[in-house]
């Protein structure tokens, strides 16, 4: 049975200094930069520590949600009632930690050798992310739908099939987030982009 091999430090080290794509910094990297100064390594772990956090405050938010609408589906009492959550847990939550994970993007867009679109992986999240915007904003405009019209007829009798797009919605944008994890933990073949 063959066993796994986790790469040392050393080389890993060695790997990136040989790509200078592959951490953004060393020396490589500096050679291959673009003229504007690269951040340094300490830098890229601090950024890389606050991209990770953010990016599972942004999930984590958008989880809660989709479970509570999920669970709530069938009673329109309880769906009106988790539904109030959901413009606040957007709006002091999901909004405030998904601005800081893209403009960390920006960051390695401009201040890293990963550059924008160096990769394709990293192509994969911009496009994603232009689908993700519109997706959020709908959500929260088709709830507040859904609560403003509760307010003036009363509670409904189900709240099908007014609720099928924001649970949808909410359903891709997980669905979404969990792909761009997963490809920034495989960064698949890692190739760049001719
Ligand atoms: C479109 C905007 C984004 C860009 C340009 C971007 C760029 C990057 C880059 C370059 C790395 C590699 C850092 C390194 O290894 O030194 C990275 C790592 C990571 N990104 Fe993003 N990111 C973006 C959005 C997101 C989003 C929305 C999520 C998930 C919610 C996410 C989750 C992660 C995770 C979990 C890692 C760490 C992977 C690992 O090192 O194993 N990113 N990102």
């Amino acid at each position: 049975m063959t066993k796994a091999t986790i790469p040392t430090h050393e080389e890993t080290a060695a790997a990136a200094d040989r790509d200078p794509a592959h951490t953004g910094s060393g020396p490589a990297a500096e050679k291959a930069g673009e003229g504007r100064r690269k951040a340094s390594p300490k830098t890229l772990r601090l950024v890389k520590t606050l991209h990770i956090l953010t990016a599972s405050v942004w999930f984590g938010a958008l989880v809660v949600v989709w479970a509570l609408t999920a669970s709530s589906l069938g009673d329109p009492e309880r769906f009106l009632a988790t539904a109030r959550w959901t413009p606040w847990i957007f709006s002091r939550v999901l909004l405030g930690a998904a601005l800081v994970t893209i403009l960390i993007g920006l960051f390695y867009g401009i201040w890293t050798n990963w550059g924008f679109f160096r990769h394709r992986w990293m192509l994969l999240k911009w496009v994603m992310l232009v689908v993700l915007i519109p997706c959020t904003a709908c959500t929260i405009g088709t709830i507040g739908t859904i609560l403003l019209a509760a307010q003036d007829k009363g509670i409904p009798a189900s709240v099908w099939p007014e609720a099928a797009l924001p649970f949808a919605l909410l359903t891709i944008q997980a669905v979404f987030l969990v792909t761009m994890v997963a490809v920034s933990v495989y960064k698949p073949r890692l190739q760049r982009r001719k």
